[in-house]
């Protein structure tokens, strides 16, 4: 049995996947009303929007998450935008069945609040380290060579965290990009395209661009 399969990791998952439904709806519907791209707000201004909305990976996401971290073995992994902490938990399971870490960093305090004691509810605190704050900053330090990287925070620094990221990353790193269907990220697509990665666009969710070091 995997731990993403665990009594305790499924009721989890389930319980916030059934809490997203109820409150996301009004945020997502408040934001539509403006009229306005989201892409037009700062950084701040859509943090603050979003700040009771999971916008989160569906379960096939994480699904697939969940397989590339243990095909890969990756024993230490990165995630920018935690959120309430959904695909956090899909990465700390396999993380526990590859007998690694997650560090994952959510600008929003109160989010992060939340999502650490998301992950203590399915298990995780052990081996997930939330950090509270900007990931151009809070990605800075790391212990060690990172396996795995998951970005799925606001889409025009991509680019910026995957190469603060990029003097840690182990030979063969994973790097996998959220929502690169539905907002497309031009500069980040010349980067991962331009011969340091082999990459791929996989239509699933909001479209996944995954992407393999060249080392
Ligand atoms: C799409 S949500 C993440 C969803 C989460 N990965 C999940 O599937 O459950 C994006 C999150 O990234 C956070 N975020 C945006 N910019 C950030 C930054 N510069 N540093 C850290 N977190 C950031 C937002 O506050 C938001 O909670």
């Amino acid at each position: 049995m995997t731990t993403l399969s665990s009594d305790r990791v499924r009721t989890t998952l389930d319980a916030l996947y059934a809490d997203e439904k109820v409150k996301d709806e009004p945020v997502v519907a408040a934001v539509v009303a403006k009229n306005r791209p989201l892409g037009s707000y700062t950084h701040q201004e859509q943090t603050e929007m979003l700040a009771e909305a999971y916008i989160s990976v569906p379960r096939e996401v994480g699904d697939l998450l969940y397989v590339l971290a243990r095909n890969r073995g990756a024993k230490r992994i990165v995630e920018f935008g935690t959120s309430f902490g959904i695909s956090t938990l899909f990465l700390a399971a396999a993380a526990r069945d590859n007998g690694g870490e997650v560090i994952t960093t959510e600008w929003h305090a109160g989010k992060a609040e939340v999502a650490a004691k998301n992950i203590g509810d399915a298990g995780f605190e052990d081996i997930v380290d939330v950090r509270v704050g900007d990931a151009l900053e809070s990605l800075k330090e790391l212990p060690g060579p990172v396996d795995m990287v998951f970005l799925d925070g606001w889409k025009d620094i991509y680019l910026p965290v995957l190469q603060v990221l990029e003097p840690s990353l182990a030979p063969g790193a994973l790097v996998v990009a959220d929502d690169m269907g539905t907002l497309p990220e031009q500069p980040y697509f010349d980067h991962v395209r331009a011969g340091g990665y082999h990459t791929v666009q996989v239509p699933i969710g909001d479209g996944l661009e995954i992407s393999t070091r060249v080392d």
